[in-house]
């Protein structure tokens, strides 16, 4: 099992919610609202059409935990969905995942995704 991190502007939430539902990936997710800052250190992004210069910027982070199998798969479509081709658009970082209980029924790993 795998995480998938995917740090992405506010803005282009709904559009991967959607995306990621139609084509099949809808076992699950966690979104946060956080600050962050990458190569650019927040300056010189453009935000709603204006130019702002805080250090930390708002953005969105994704976690959807999922087989190896299907991670290539979710990182495509994640960048597709997201990507604008301006600095700013997020990073994807990925992780192993030891284990997974489902709560309810105790099922464990590949069938606490299902
Ligand atoms: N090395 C990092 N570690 C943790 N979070 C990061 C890192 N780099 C970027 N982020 C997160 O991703 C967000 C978006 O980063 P951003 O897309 O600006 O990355 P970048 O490396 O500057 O790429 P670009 O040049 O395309 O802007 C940041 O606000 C931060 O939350
Ligand atoms: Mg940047």
């Amino acid at each position: 099992m795998k995480k998938i991190e995917a740090i992405i502007r506010p803005d282009r939430l709904e559009d991967l919610k959607y995306g990621l539902s139609k084509a099949g990936f809808t076992s699950g997710m966690t979104i946060s609202q956080v600050l962050g800052n990458g190569n650019q250190q927040g300056f010189a992004e453009i935000v709603r059409g204006q130019k702002v210069l805080p250090t930390l910027l708002a953005k969105v982070k994704v976690e959807i935990v999922t087989s190896d199998d299907r991670v290539d798969g979710i990182v495509d479509l994640i960048c597709k969905l997201v990507s604008t081709g301006e600095v700013g658009d997020g990073k994807i970082f990925i992780s192993t995942i030891d284990e997974a209980i489902r709560i309810r029924t105790g099922e464990r790993d590949g069938d606490a995704l299902k």
